[in-house]
């Protein structure tokens, strides 16, 4: 099979490392890619939202199944201008993706259906988001309804901070017309998990669960970032806590779609709070989380094409899917100043040492190739470093001291990635 991935990030290079172990993949292609994912397929230098250039690429070189992994191309309907070509591509179509490209649509379902989640109110004025906050309790959470590079939520502790944050996205537009309509809701507290599922319009099954850490300091400061890092599986996401999502938020979820003619196909990423009154869904993404990916494909028994074909067939029922009991953790290697300003085009070394190192990956993020053919750093966050381990303290430990083998100037990362392993 000749299968072209779309994206060119760590998630990407995730999925193409571990479509590559597929003895089905005969050729892998990644638009755009990056210097790390070109050790497992051929990068073409599309952009990841020139629907004309991938699918003119695709009818060239006779691909037979797309993989769709980032958030903007499937929520402006990647998917569906590949099908309309007569290619079979992996994802939600667009009418699908609004799980995730629109926060109002997902608390609405959520609602209609009775799916756990925090109360809310949406707001398409700024006048209106402010008389709501007059009386509002605090902390409060504001959400951009549309797609904003995953820093469209804003968790305001004090009112005044809440007023601030109507500014920034109603007025000043920081995401654009993403923030023309807000949602507003009740701040939850607890644990958070993330758990990415395969789902085929019916049938729903689960991988295993994932904690991110978003912001960009130890100890959860800073800024929010794209993610810091990760660990896979949650020791807080118990059995318990798993079959009630299933009977209550999953199934219900992948069922209310296909009630509302947006049967949906591809990933499903729950993003959970572990409240005192149960599990709720903070958020739905609509594809495979970054940097979760990063620990849990490498968790992942199964070969992932069979795995794409049953979702795009409607035949998830007949696929096991099954993990290692094992666990993973992965520390993202960032350029320092990273979300806000950071410097690149850095020489990085060191890539070397993971060659033949069982159980120790680097996962690329933002890197590329200079004009002398060396890779060089390209991005805030630059690779993912992730381990397994036989338990999570054991991964933690390898996954640091694989930190070290890599050096580039001004690498930055957290020291407290898996910390709350030690809590558990
Ligand atoms: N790690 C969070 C995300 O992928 O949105």
């Amino acid at each position: 099979m000749k299968i072209l991935i779309i994206g060119g990030g760590g998630r990407e290079h995730a999925i193409a490392w571990k479509a590559a172990q597929s003895p089905r993949v005969e050729k892998l292609y990644c638009a755009p890619g990056n210097a790390g994912i070109a050790s497992v397929a051929e990068c073409v230098n599309i952009p990841v939202m020139d629907f004309a250039a991938q699918v003119k690429f695709a009818k060239e070189k006779e691909i037979d199944l797309v993989v769709v992994a980032p958030d903007d191309p499937l929520a402006a309907g990647a998917v569906d201008a590949f099908e309309a070509s007569g290619i079979r591509a992996f994802g939600p179509r667009k009418n699908a993706a609004i799980l995730e490209g629109s926060k109002a649509f997902s608390k609405d379902l959520m609602k209609k259906y009775g799916i756990p989640t925090a109360a809310y109110e949406t707001f398409d004025t700024p006048e209106a988001a402010l008389k709501y906050l007059e009386t509002a309790p605090v902390p409060i959470v504001l959400k951009a309804d549309g797609l904003a590079l995953g820093k469209g939520v804003l968790i305001c502790k004090t009112r005044e901070e809440a007023r601030e944050g109507v500014k920034t996205l109603m007025l000043d537009r920081q995401f654009g017309s993403a923030g023309d309509r807000i949602v507003i809701e009740q701040f939850m507290t607890g644990r958070e998990v993330s758990v990415l599922t395969f789902v085929d319009g019916r049938t729903i099954r689960v991988m295993t669960s994932a904690q991110d850490h978003k912001r960009a300091k130890d100890g959860d400061q800073g800024l929010n970032t794209g993610g810091m890092g990760t660990f896979s599986p949650s020791p807080f996401y118990t059995a318990e806590i798993d079959a009630y999502c299933r009977e209550h938020i999953y199934q219900p979820t992948v069922d209310a779609m296909r009630a509302e003619g947006r049967e949906f196909k591809g990933v499903i990423f729950f993003g959970l709070m572990l409240t005192a009154d149960g599990p709720k869904v903070l958020e739905y993404n609509a594809r495979f989380g970054d940097p979760e990916t990063q620990v849990v494909l490498p968790r992942m028994k199964n070969d992932i094409v069979d795995v794409f074909e049953a979702c795009i067939d409607g035949t998830l029922d007949q696929i096991d899917l099954q993990f290692d009991d094992n666990a993973a953790v992965c520390v993202v290697l960032a350029s320092d100043g990273y979300p806000e300003h950071y410097e690149k085009g850095f020489p990085i070394t060191g890539l070397d040492a993971f060659d033949g190192k069982a159980g120790c990956y680097v996962f690329h993020a933002g890197s590329k190739f200079d004009a002398d053919g060396e890779i060089v750093t390209n991005g805030g966050r630059v690779l993912g470093v992730t381990a397994l381990g036989d338990t999570l303290k054991e991964a933690r430990k390898n996954a640091y001291a694989a930190t070290e083998w890599i050096t580039f100037a001004n690498k930055y990362m957290r020291h407290d990635i898996g910390k709350a392993i030690d809590e558990a």
